[in-house]
């Protein structure tokens, strides 16, 4: 619940202005008091008397409406929530956030306040993808913004890929994660989870077996807490977790990319299945049946992410967390990968086929740092999650 929550919603211009509508009345069902701020491009999406109909308050659109003035300083504005919001976060207001312009009044506002800001980012996959808008967000990222969203999929522009603004039950569940005083809250933290593929060839690819479900619950335990979380992850089956950064990738090599994009972190939980080999040369041609005989495939080795980040001189984490799922020895293969990728903790277990653990509902798992081998007691696996983002709370403390 967000009762008595002051949000200053800024609704920049874009089609996804209208999604904003939705947040406004589901943050007011939800007991928060909204100002609406409405930017001269928001506008030309929605109307100022819808946005002040829904928030039941006047929106402020103007720098220098001098009732405004009377009534309420752009400074004061900026300062009277708990929270401001950007949403839709265009290309153009990222920009001006990031080397502080202002010159109207959502800006202005940014440039403001002392309230803590979080934006959901929305616009054409290009200009998304563009290096400036990445350079921006990474700036944005470093100044202690939050970010929710994008998301990926079909655009209004006709185009698919990541620039979507993120649903308003996303943004909301970001919101209160952020508004909920819990152990983590302000703790920026970095979970790898799900599978990678590797392509063999443009409809093919090599890949582990994973479903990403103990990432995501591991995530949704340290949201629960009030962690930021920064979720890189594979095609999984299960649906990433509400409240999260999602980073989609395929293979190892995006996700080390993304997961240096993430840094700095206070910790890094590497619970994806990430296939240590890639077809080498994978061919840009989908491979034909021919009559010399099955096609040879060379591999070449992916980058070890985790011991890459165990290893940074610079950003490394303070708490890195590793996983390994053996078929047997269990303690004794563990303890050699917790030696030999450098982490700070391994959380081990059991996956051999008698073990019940892949595909079930219950694990055993056992952690392992630099006091030796603690055994747990077996658990429901949202148990685990729970417990592990405990620890890590108390880790960061
Ligand atoms: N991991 C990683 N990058 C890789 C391989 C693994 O970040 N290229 C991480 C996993 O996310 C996990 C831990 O390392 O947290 C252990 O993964 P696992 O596949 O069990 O380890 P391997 O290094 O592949 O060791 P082995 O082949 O001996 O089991």
């Amino acid at each position: 619940m967000l009762t008595g929550k002051h949000i200053l919603l800024i609704i920049g211009g874009g089609i996804a202005a209208f999604k904003s509508l939705d947040l406004i009345r589901r943050l007011r069902e939800r007991g928060a008091v909204v100002t609406p701020v409405l930017t001269n491009a928001g506008e030309a999406f929605v109307t100022p008397l819808s946005v002040s109909a829904l928030a039941g308050r006047k929106v402020f659109r103007d720098l220098f409406d001098l009732t405004d003035e009377a009534e309420m300083g752009h400074i004061q504005l900026s300062r009277v929530a708990d929270l401001v919001i950007v949403a839709p976060a265009t290309a153009d207001l990222m920009a001006k956030m990031t080397s502080g312009v202002a010159n109207d009044l959502a800006s202005t506002l940014l440039l403001a306040t002392d309230t803590p800001v979080m934006i959901a980012p929305a616009m054409n996959v290009r200009m998304w993808q563009h290096a400036a808008t990445q350079r921006n967000l990474e700036t944005l990222r470093r100044d202690g913004t939050q970010v929710v969203g994008p998301n990926e999929g079909d655009m209004a522009c006709g185009e698919f890929g990541p620039g979507r603004m993120a649903e308003p039950m996303e943004i909301i569940a970001s919101i209160e994660a952020h508004l909920t005083d819990g152990p983590l809250s302000g703790k920026r933290i970095l979970v790898t989870s799900g599978p990678t593929h590797e392509p063999i060839d443009p409809v093919r690819y090599i890949a582990n077996r994973s479903s990403g479900a103990q990432g995501t619950a591991i995530a949704r335990g340290l949201i629960a807490l009030g962690a930021e979380v920064i979720f890189v992850t594979g095609p999984a089956e299960v649906s990433p977790p509400e409240g999260a950064q999602v980073v989609s990738v395929q293979t190892a090599q995006e996700m080390l990319t993304a997961v240096h994009a993430a840094l700095p972190v206070e910790a890094g939980i590497f619970a994806a299945a990430v296939a240590d080999w890639r077809v080498a040369g994978a061919s840009e041609r989908k491979l034909k049946k021919s009559k010399d005989g099955v096609p040879r495939l060379e591999f070449a080795e992916n980058p070890d992410i985790l011991k890459e980040v165990s290893h940074l001189e610079e950003n490394r984490p303070k708490l890195v967390i590793g996983f390994a799922a053996e078929t047997n020895d269990v303690v004794d293969n563990a303890v050699a990968k917790w030696k030999r990728k450098g982490c700070d903790w391994i959380v081990a277990n059991d996956v051999s086929t008698g073990s019940g653990v892949m595909g079930g509902s219950e694990n055993t798992v056992m952690l392992i740092d630099k006091n030796g081998v603690e055994n747990w007691p077996t658990m429901p696996k949202t148990d685990v999650a729970r417990r592990l983002a405990e620890r890590i709370a108390q880790a960061l403390a």
